[in-house]
């Protein structure tokens, strides 16, 4: 873990520690009460994959070949500059399955004492609440009971199905309509979380929700991993999933780093991308 990463950009190339690579970005002081930063971060193969099928799990999982403790440690560093997740109903419908990646960060693990110290001397409370996103509202209570010390909102949409919408509400669980039809608008759900002066905010969903925030023009930031692997396979998650874009989303390099130390007989880059300023088209 100790072993440095390469920036390769901004030049001229330079080797850095990757403990603090991304906690060093203040990701919190980005964001202001009514204004906040929503950021989100992949990790994928060369060839695009996200999460990939086996035969012996019912849902997709991000591939173990490109997971590794180096890239998992900026996930906890984005994940500790957040007052606010965002996932998805899929996560705790997998969760109960044992099928989930991980519990949902800050991991309370001693490698990562220094970003727990990064959230107290920034006045951030010990975890981050959590805004999950389902148009099904198919959301096993059960798997929520680890989180129910954090603030929890569920957003949906106009045609949510009325029984379930109360009966989460039973069991204290915050539920928002703030979409047309089944699904959650980005824009609307930027301004309910937004007036509960929420400041940083991490998505930690797939490719729907990515879909979402792109869609919407409410992403400010990309963290891109991409291990220097092919793996094929046919049946697989990308990065986005939903309508063409049109206009499409255009990215700027804002940064990127290079780790030869990661994943097992690969390497990695760190990329970091921003939305470009949309040009009008020429007539
Ligand atoms: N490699 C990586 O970095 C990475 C990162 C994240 C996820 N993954 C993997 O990617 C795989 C696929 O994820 P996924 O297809 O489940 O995509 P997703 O974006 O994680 O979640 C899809 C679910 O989110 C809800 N949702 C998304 N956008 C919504 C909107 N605008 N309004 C209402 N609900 C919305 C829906 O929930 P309901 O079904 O409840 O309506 C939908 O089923 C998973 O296996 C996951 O492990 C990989």
């Amino acid at each position: 873990m100790h072993r440095p990463v390469t920036r390769l950009f901004p030049g001229p190339p330079l080797e850095l520690s990757l403990e603090g690579l991304y906690l060093e970005q203040d990701l919190y002081a980005r964001g202001r009460p009514g204004k906040p930063f929503i950021y989100t971060n992949f990790i994928s193969s060369l060839d695009g994959r996200i999460a990939i099928a086996t035969g012996d799990r019912t849902t997709h999982f991000v591939p173990p070949a490109i997971v590794n403790p180096r890239d998992w440690r900026l996930y906890q560093e984005l994940a500790g500059q957040a007052d606010l997740l965002i996932t998805s109903g899929r996560y705790f419908r997998q969760s109960l399955l044992g099928e989930a990646q991980d519990a949902l960060p800050l991991s309370s693990s001693q490698a990562y004492d220094d970003i727990r110290d990064w959230r107290s001397s920034r006045g951030l409370a010990t975890q981050p609440d959590i805004a999950i996103l389902s148009g099904s509202l198919d959301i096993p209570v059960a798997a929520l009971v680890p989180y129910r010390s954090r603030s929890i909102h569920v957003l949906t949409g106009e045609n949510a199905d009325p029984r379930r919408v109360a009966s989460l509400r039973d069991n204290g669980i915050a539920v928002i309509r703030a979409g047309n039809g089944n699904t959650v608008d980005g824009m609307r759900m930027l301004e309910y979380l937004a007036a509960r002066d929420y400041r940083s905010i991490y998505a930690i969903a797939g490719p729907a929700v990515f879909h979402t925030l792109t869609s919407s023009g409410i992403l400010k930031r990309l963290y891109l991993t991409i291990t220097l692997q092919v793996l094929g396979g046919n049946s697989f998650d990308t990065l986005c999933r939903g309508d063409l874009l049109e206009p499409v989303a255009g990215m700027r390099l804002a940064g990127l780093h290079y780790d030869p130390h990661a994943p097992a007989n690969g390497a990695q880059l760190f990329g970091i991308f921003e939305p470009r300023e949309q040009i009008p088209p020429a007539h």
